[in-house]
């Protein structure tokens, strides 16, 4: 008889993707005692006791941070992730939050909802908000990107396309034959040295021990001054406080970001979205089918692709 392999999913992952573990060899959902393999979204795994059983862990997103990943090696328990699969949809809310920040969208809506009066009155508040929230345009602009994985890419392509001059760091991209970017991407040997010349600063690294606190106190003050920080990667790669410090200066313009904290709750120049970067139909079907591929190539073959 077939062997029939269990996948226990840890949150909701697309029917779309699923589909490609056939019934007759698969069940799959959320009470599978002793699964062959784990697929998980934004499940924090660290706590959790993964049954000897499991031969595969699968992230349907890029980052493997929510994963006890060294443990899982030291099991021999490969864990793969979804990398590219959902790029697009966070480089489109990178670009809509550099649009947030640059045109004051934010409090211009929140005085919008707030008008009251007959038309005429509000014509008057209208012509008052109009001087009031005056944005700045991105053509022209310097965009610093951190991290130029598949999402970073995807941003400077669109940063440029939109007349904007990009500055690229990665410190994975040490020599110069590695920096295959487009020519107008210029390199920066440094963090500091984007973050001075940076009207925009995008982060895109992985939450990892080197990349924790990346954007300090130190390099908050580096920032152009009047510049806007966007980090749809990690709360944790930003220290919040030294934001929060640089924004109350006014050293900061804005600070758009992923992950609301009870911190930052309010604060003026802040945009805080509820993870929503990989959020889109698409980007859920394509991560699910990458990882779906991904468990059954490793199940059925022993293929190792993006681990
Ligand atoms: C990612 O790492 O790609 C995102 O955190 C995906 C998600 O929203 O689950």
């Amino acid at each position: 008889m077939a062997k029939t392999y269990g996948i226990l999913t840890l949150n909701k992952i697309s029917s779309v993707g699923l589909k490609r573990l056939p019934t007759a060899s698969y069940r799959i959902g959320n009470d599978i005692a002793e699964p062959d393999a784990i697929l998980v979204r934004s499940q924090n795994m660290h706590e959790m006791d993964i049954p000897a059983s499991v031969l595969a862990i699968a992230r349907a997103g890029a980052g493997t941070n929510n994963v006890p990943v060294a443990q899982m090696s030291a099991r021999g328990v490969p864990v793969f992730n979804a990398a590219g699969a959902n790029a697009n949809a966070v480089k489109e809310l990178v670009i809509t939050g550099m649009l947030l920040a640059s045109r004051n969208i934010v409090p211009a809506l929140g005085f919008v909802a707030s008008l009251q009066g007959d038309d005429a009155s509000l014509h008057k508040q209208v012509e008052d908000g109009k001087k009031h929230y005056a944005g700045i345009e991105l053509r022209g602009r310097t965009l610093g990107v951190i991290g130029l994985g598949a999402i970073g890419r995807l941003v400077a392509d669109a940063a440029i396309r939109l007349g904007m001059n990009v500055i690229g760091f990665d410190p994975e991209i040490t020599v110069d034959a590695a920096w295959s970017l487009p020519s107008q991407v210029k390199k920066a040997n440094t963090v500091e040295e984007l973050l001075k010349h940076s009207d925009f600063v995008t982060l895109h690294v992985p939450l990892l021990p080197a990349t924790k606190g990346l954007i300090n106190e130190k390099r908050v003050q580096t920032m152009k001054s009047g510049s806007v920080l966007l980090n749809f990667a990690r709360d944790a790669i930003v220290d919040e406080a030294a934001v929060l410090a640089g924004l109350a200066s006014k050293h900061l313009r804005g600070y758009v970001c992923d992950f609301p904290t009870a911190q930052a709750q309010g604060q003026a120049g802040i945009i805080a979205l509820p993870h929503l970067g990989a959020s889109t139909e698409e980007a859920e079907d394509n991560c699910a089918m990458m990882v779906a591929d991904q468990v059954r190539d490793y199940l059925e073959h022993g293929n190792l692709v993006n681990t």
